[in-house]
């Protein structure tokens, strides 16, 4: 069996066995006043028959980790499944001390958002988002307000800070369209664009959203119906498509045949869309992501001369980008992503252990200066994405404010909630909040204000 088969299940990203409600959770150092509302990231923690065979990152039911904050207090930890029908079912077996059947359980497990004062965990492909209540319990499946019926959105939604519509891309597989789904603030949907997407469907797991456009990524990573999963098609044309945001149709560039893991951010310069994203070179196997490497790149779109020029900003393999969202389409200097645990990390017969330390730090860019801060963690120190909570007591600078992330603490078994500043960011972290249990290495979460 390859190892990396059963690295998903070991080591920081072994899946936790209980859901947790503590309170008053103690707190080292100091938690910035003014900042009101939770911390909630999700990932996936299987639940059911693991089978290491057949198993890889990504797979099995969703769950929330979230820490509430209030006055410089952390007032409670809670984890929760995301309790789609099937996984509520699972759980009441496990109740009831009864066999699972084989196979796993599935519900969204990529992404939690906050939009019109709800919260929604995410994931892509055709699965609706369910919509979580305040305390993380699952109200059930939603249509986002109303998105076309038995449609989906994607992981990588976004909010465009000057409308405060939500963007979503939705796609299905085995349909031969994609769609642009605008949400209003109100949470009712508002624009819907279909995107022809004859053939097989590519991974449209992000896109890039500016003031004017709409680009999703054609990739060779492509939806296999004979294989039952996402594979590398090395014949592949790889393009992106240009929408407006005003609606269609889409214009379709060429580009070079990279895995396009996520975006930066984007923006508008006259005829020139210009985007900051992570790409590896492929070919990708989706059971073994650890094997490519991923950079950061600046990809300009000339829309007049339809093409695309690329420009490598930061070689080190790394992931999970994000910006101060209030910055979201619109031109941003600062953006933070991870040194991930995961890549450039291939297994083999013979290779590293799950459980091997691993380089672990994130990365503060200044893409106006071409500089970059590294705040490196201890070698156990599992970290992945962080994400940006302006400073509520701030004047709104791009990066005054604070990077949230889950930390392995394997001295206690557990994991703390780092919070650092962004403007210290080599410093030592403002905060530490002490979970009483280990939190999984997961995916993307947020930080949302309490309204
Ligand atoms: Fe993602």
């Amino acid at each position: 069996m390859p190892a990396h088969r059963r690295r998903y299940l070991q080591g920081p990203f072994a899946p936790v066995r209980e859901e947790v409600t503590a309170y008053d959770l103690p707190v080292s150092g100091r938690l910035p006043g003014g900042l009101r509302g939770r911390y909630l990231r999700m990932g996936p923690n299987p639940l059911g028959v693991e089978d290491p065979a057949v198993h890889f990152w990504g797979l099995g039911a969703g769950m929330v980790h979230g820490v509430r904050i209030r006055d410089g207090r952390a007032e409670w930890y809670r984890n929760r499944w995301v309790r789609s029908a099937e996984v509520g079912a699972a759980l009441e077996r496990l109740r009831r001390g009864e066999p699972q059947p084989p196979g796993m359980p599935v519900s969204p497990n990529v992404q939690v958002i906050g939009h019109a004062g709800r919260t929604f965990a995410l994931v892509e492909g055709g699965l609706p988002p369910h919509e979580l209540g305040y305390e993380l319990d699952t109200i059930g499946p939603c249509a986002l307000g109303g998105t076309p019926a038995g449609s989906s959105v994607n992981s990588h939604s976004k909010v465009d800070p000057r409308t405060g519509d939500l963007h979503s891309v939705a796609y299905v597989i085995g349909r031969s369209f994609a769609q642009h789904v605008v949400t209003g603030p109100d949470g009712t949907v508002v624009q819907v664009t279909d995107v022809p997407m004859p053939g097989e469907m590519p991974f449209l797991h992000d896109f890039a959203l500016s003031q004017n456009h709409v680009v999703l990524f054609d990739i060779p990573l492509r939806f296999s119906i004979a294989a039952g999963q996402f594979a590398w098609d090395r014949e592949a044309q790889a393009r992106i498509g240009v929408l407006p945001r005003s609606g269609g149709p889409v214009r379709w560039l060429p580009a070079d045949p990279l895995y396009v893991s996520h975006t930066l951010n984007a923006h508008d310069d006259g005829e020139t869309i210009t985007m900051d994203l992570i790409v590896a070179e492929g070919p990708l196997d989706v059971t073994d992501p650890g094997a490519i490497v991923p950079v950061l790149e600046r990809w300009s779109v000339d829309l007049a001369g339809g093409r695309v020029e690329r420009r490598r900003i930061d070689d080190r393999a790394q992931d999970f980008p994000r910006i101060n969202d209030a910055f979201a389409a619109l031109p941003h200097r600062y953006g933070y992503s991870a040194i991930s645990p995961l890549y450039g990390m291939p297994f083999t017969a013979g290779g590293p252990h799950p459980d091997v330390a691993f380089t672990n730090a994130l990365i503060k860019h200044d893409l106006a200066a071409g500089t970059a801060q590294v705040h490196g963690f201890s070698r156990e120190e599992a970290v992945s994405e962080a994400a940006f909570a302006p400073d509520p007591e701030g004047r709104g600078g791009e990066d005054e404010g604070f990077l949230m992330a889950y930390v392995a603490a394997p001295e206690r078994g557990a994991s703390d909630l780092v919070v650092l500043s962004a403007q210290d960011f080599t410093g030592p972290p403002l905060a530490r909040v002490h979970l009483p249990v280990r939190v999984p290495l997961g995916y993307h979460g947020n930080w949302i204000p309490d309204a």
